[in-house]
């Protein structure tokens, strides 16, 4: 009688396990029904648009809108970047032509180093507008011909971040404000304004920094003759390494000769007497 009384607890044990079993199944399987159900009504009812996005396949119409956007929203962004340049010029007639020269010289040093598109467009607005905080500098002090003193230099500094505070106000021109706000650090980290070194410093960066150094070297202004093309190489390839990328400042090198004619034309300088 005992025997036959625990097997039918045993027996009682088990029907209760499976029942539970098969319970919680069907329970977890509805519930998963209602579930999916309850998301495909949301989706196709577009309140998860998200969602949709990746399966949706797009129309003729829908493609010509995209593109018209896309058209528009460049428009939007060269006129942005002409209206600044005219900034520029009218603060100091040769800074419009520096910038052109420069994003001419940064888009074939990126194109080399194999920078993606979007880093090239960034590299474009980077260093066309790179000093348009100058914007900010007293002229005193912009157009003073004599060495600045440590206060005005401080001053000066300031242009990098007044450029970076501008630009990245602007939808689109987050990245290149950024790359804007160092143009002005140093390779070996004695730069301003954050002190980065190396591959801290943005790549655009990089490449804008030596440009702009070359330029500046060459280029003549009001106050003294710009240098000859032997001696600007020479000094670029001083700091290369200290102030510079080396890898920026040889593939700068590697076209930079050839390029010289315009340059010096642009200068007011034959090419012949420059060298
Ligand atoms: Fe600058």
């Amino acid at each position: 009688m005992g025997e036959l009384s625990r097997l039918d607890l045993r027996l009682g044990e088990w029907l209760w396990f499976w029942f539970w079993l098969w319970f919680w199944f069907w329970l977890w399987f509805w519930l998963w029904l209602l579930l999916r159900a309850l998301l495909v009504a949301a989706m196709s009812n577009n309140q998860i648009p998200a969602l949709m996005e990746g399966s949706r396949s797009f129309g003729a119409p829908d493609l010509l809108r995209i593109k018209q956007l896309e058209e528009q929203a460049s428009a939007l962004r060269n006129s942005v970047i002409c209206a600044f340049n005219q900034l520029l010029d009218l603060k100091d007639l040769n800074t419009g032509v520096h910038s052109t020269r420069l994003a001419e010289w940064g888009m074939r040093v990126g194109q080399e180093l194999g920078l993606e598109e979007a880093e090239l467009q960034n590299l474009e607005v980077a260093a066309l507008l790179h000093d348009i905080g100058k914007v900010g500098i007293p002229d005193a002090i912009l157009r003073k011909p004599e060495r600045l003193d440590p206060e005005e230099y401080a001053l000066m500094k300031r242009h990098s971040e007044y450029g970076w505070a501008v630009l990245r106000m602007l939808p689109g021109f987050e990245r290149a404000a950024l790359d804007i706000l160092h143009h002005h650090e140093s390779f070996d980290g004695k730069g301003y304004p954050a002190g980065l070194k190396d591959t801290e410093i943005p790549v655009v960066s990089r490449i804008v920094c030596v440009i702009d150094a070359f330029d500046a070297m060459v280029s003549s202004r009001p106050y003294r003759k710009g240098l000859p093309y032997e001696e600007a190489v020479r000094r670029l390839t001083e700091a290369s390494g200290t102030q510079f990328d080396p890898v920026v400042v040889r593939t700068f090198l590697s076209f930079a000769q050839a390029e010289m004619s315009t340059v010096f034309a642009a200068a007011g300088t034959s090419v012949s007497s420059a060298l």
